[in-house]
């Protein structure tokens, strides 16, 4: 493996797992999954930090995007998906995870505070959602035109069913059309405006970008080496009407429209968005299936509740994916832990 390998950590490796070491090893290893989250933009707005014996996880507001996202709302969803991986790990390697929301209301920065928790034996779909975390992907492909099966909407609305917020699976033609109205509606706003276009081209880089973050020209239809050429035509022209074009037919063609909502808009409601996008998508992926996000109508703040009406959702809609079977793609690039991880357990000093 090249040491500056872009994607570098997508080869974790479980039978590395520190079995016999300490508490904070065993953490330190699990945040290898948990960075393989999606974020917007590929960002990856994380840290962590040792404390009490667990980690904590931090929002990285360095990395946010004041265009797209200015109240950090997709920020925190994306941190909330790195919590649900990381959970997800845990639970794997035999412990429950314990894990306390916003342990600290004089520091809304720590998001959480994780710890392993007590021993605990994983059930089948747990291990299948853990072995889907290195396999998941966005794929802004077109989907196979097939139908949702069954099983798999009943496992997504069982999969979110614990963490309190509302999940609409949609599959009618005509649900589906009036969703994909509104998200060609958002493309024309926010390709029309210079703001978000400097912001998304300014996260356009090649694939293997010494960052290892962002998004490449292959996202948006072109070669990886066009990645450079992309972000300036990504700044220079407004290309509302061919993104909505092409986001309406692919919006109309794909199998199954998901919106997860939420009754309130609050940091709290963002993190629980984030834990079952990481569910949602996990178990899309252990199905052999993909997804990807239309985000554009909740983005659009003048577009979402027209949203949640055409989805039937109460509340506030969070976040819009569709979910289909398509060619396998390779991943994006992620920042290794030790970049992201603040501080190592103090080691006790001896004198003799
Ligand atoms: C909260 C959130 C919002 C996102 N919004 C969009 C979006 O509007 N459009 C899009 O194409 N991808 C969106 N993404 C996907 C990211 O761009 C993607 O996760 C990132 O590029 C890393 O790629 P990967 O998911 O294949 O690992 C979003 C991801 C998250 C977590």
């Amino acid at each position: 493996m090249a040491m500056n390998d872009p994607f570098a950590e997508w080869n974790i490796n479980e039978q590395d797992f520190p079995r016999l070491g300490t508490n904070e090893e065993k953490l330190e290893f699990l945040i290898g999954y948990a960075i393989l989250a999606p974020s917007g933009h590929n960002t990856q707005p994380w840290l962590f930090r040792h404390r009490a014996g667990g980690i904590d996880l931090i929002s990285d507001r360095t990395r946010r995007l004041p265009a797209v996202d200015p109240d950090d709302r997709a920020l925190i969803i994306s941190c909330g998906a790195a919590l649900g991986h990381f959970r997800t790990a845990i639970r794997y390697f035999g412990y429950a995870g314990d894990i306390a929301i916003l342990p600290d209301a004089a520091d809304p920065g720590t998001l959480a505070h994780v710890s392993l928790g007590s021993r605990h034996e994983p059930t089948d779909i747990e291990r299948m959602r853990f072995q889907a975390i290195k396999k998941r992907r966005t794929t802004r492909l077109s989907y196979r035109d097939e139908p949702l099966p069954q099983t798999l909407s009943d496992d997504l609305l069982e999969g979110v069913s614990a963490e309190g917020v509302e999940l609409a699976v949609i599959v009618q033609d005509k649900m589906k059309s009036a969703i994909a109205s509104l998200v060609a509606e958002g493309d024309r706003v926010q390709f029309g405006d210079p703001a978000f276009r400097a912001e998304l081209a300014s996260w356009v880089h090649s694939r293997r970008a010494a960052s290892r973050d962002g998004m490449s020209g292959a996202n948006f239809g072109m070669p990886d080496i066009l990645s450079a050429v992309g972000g300036l035509v990504i700044r220079t022209f407004d290309m509302g009407d061919g993104q909505a074009a092409s986001h309406e037919t692919i919006a109309t063609h794909s199998p199954a429209l998901l919106v997860v909502a939420t009754r309130a808009d609050l940091p709290h409601d963002w993190i629980a968005t984030g834990l079952a996008l990481s569910t949602l998508l996990l178990t899309v992926t252990a199905a052999g299936w993909t997804s990807a996000y239309l985000n554009q109508p909740i983005e659009v703040a003048a577009l979402r509740p027209s949203l949640g009406q055409a989805a039937k959702v109460g509340g506030y809609p969070q976040l819009l994916l569709r979910i289909g079977h398509a060619a396998d793609i390779k991943p994006a690039g992620r920042r290794p832990v030790d970049k992201v991880l603040l501080t190592r357990p103090q080691v006790p000093v001896t004198t003799c």
